[in-house]
């Protein structure tokens, strides 16, 4: 029996990427998983079919993040789904890179505009979905955490590293904000607020040009200290740890899980 068994969680955008893995690992350690998905409810299905064929419990809730009126649907379904049970864990997971409503940026993975070329209305969607969602899904998901709570926030090592990801970086910044100050606000209640920055992680949406480039995988495998591409595993074993009972004097902290990437500058030829 581990210590999170039988509790009940949350993880936005869940149903791929770094989310999908976060869900699988809190089901594995007997979490019953919410899994949040914004449009690809195929997707979703899948994470809650590979979950229950390992033996674990989910179901899905779907919310567009980007979209007033969004939470209401998203508590609505997550509380019909949760049946009256309190809310344990809070993974605010959920990160776009560019305009999520602009589908030709979201399509050519236009992540790296320049200053120049961001609009005011991505820059705000941006924030929208990466800052303004995760503090109002935080606001709404408090009502229903009870004692001993426990929230991550999903950061980026973009923050520390200059990555041409203006915007974003900058929405990332903000979203580091909230675990020391909301920590220090709840820990009254026995709720600890984290944050974990991943570095470039492999088998997610905004990576897949690493294995269109020639080399390009060698080359960021080369920048960690580790010297490969982290894998959505590799965050989600931090999130069991910081949800656990063995994490409960570990709050208001950033944890930084890229495998040491740019912990020295890369060699020229790189
Ligand atoms: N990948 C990396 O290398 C990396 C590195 C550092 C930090 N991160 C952070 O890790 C987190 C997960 O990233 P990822 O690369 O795994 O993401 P991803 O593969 O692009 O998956 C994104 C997830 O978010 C959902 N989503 C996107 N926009 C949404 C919206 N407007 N409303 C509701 N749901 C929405 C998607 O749902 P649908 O499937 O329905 O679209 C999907 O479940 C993000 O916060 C990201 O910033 C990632």
């Amino acid at each position: 029996m581990t210590h999170t068994e039988g509790k009940t969680a949350l993880v936005t955008g869940a149903s791929r990427g770094i989310g999908r893995a976060i869900a699988r690992r809190l089901a594995a350690d007997g979490v019953w998983v919410a899994v949040h998905y914004g449009q690809r409810k195929e997707a979703a299905e899948e994470t809650v079919a590979a979950i229950e064929s390992a033996g674990g419990s989910a179901f899905p809730v779907r919310a567009d993040l980007a979209t007033d009126g969004a939470l209401d649907t998203l508590f609505v379904e997550l509380e019909a789904g949760l049946a009256g049970r309190p809310l344990d864990i809070l993974v605010n997971n959920v990160g776009v890179y560019a305009d999520p409503d602009d589908p030709a940026a979201m399509a050519r993975d236009d992540y790296v505009a320049g200053i120049s070329e961001v609009t005011p209305e991505a820059f705000d969607r941006i924030f929208t979905v990466n800052v303004r969602a995760a503090f109002f899904v935080t606001q709404r998901a408090l009502r229903l955490m009870g004692e001993g709570g426990r929230i991550v926030n999903i950061s980026s090592a973009v923050t520390r590293i200059a990555w041409p990801l203006l915007p974003y970086a900058m929405s990332k910044g903000a979203l580091e904000m909230m675990a020391p100050r909301l920590a220090n606000e709840l820990g009254s209640r026995g709720i600890t607020v984290n944050t974990i920055a991943p570095g470039i992680t492999d088998d997610t949406q905004v990576n897949s040009w690493l294995h269109d480039m020639p080399g390009a995988v060698e080359g960021v495998a080369g920048m960690t200290a580790l010297r490969r591409l982290g894998r959505p595993a590799d965050i989600a074993a931090v999130v069991s740890f910081l949800v656990s009972d063995e994490a409960r004097w570990v709050t208001g902290q950033l944890v930084d899980a890229s495998g040491g990437l740019a912990l020295a500058p890369t060699p020229p030829g790189m």
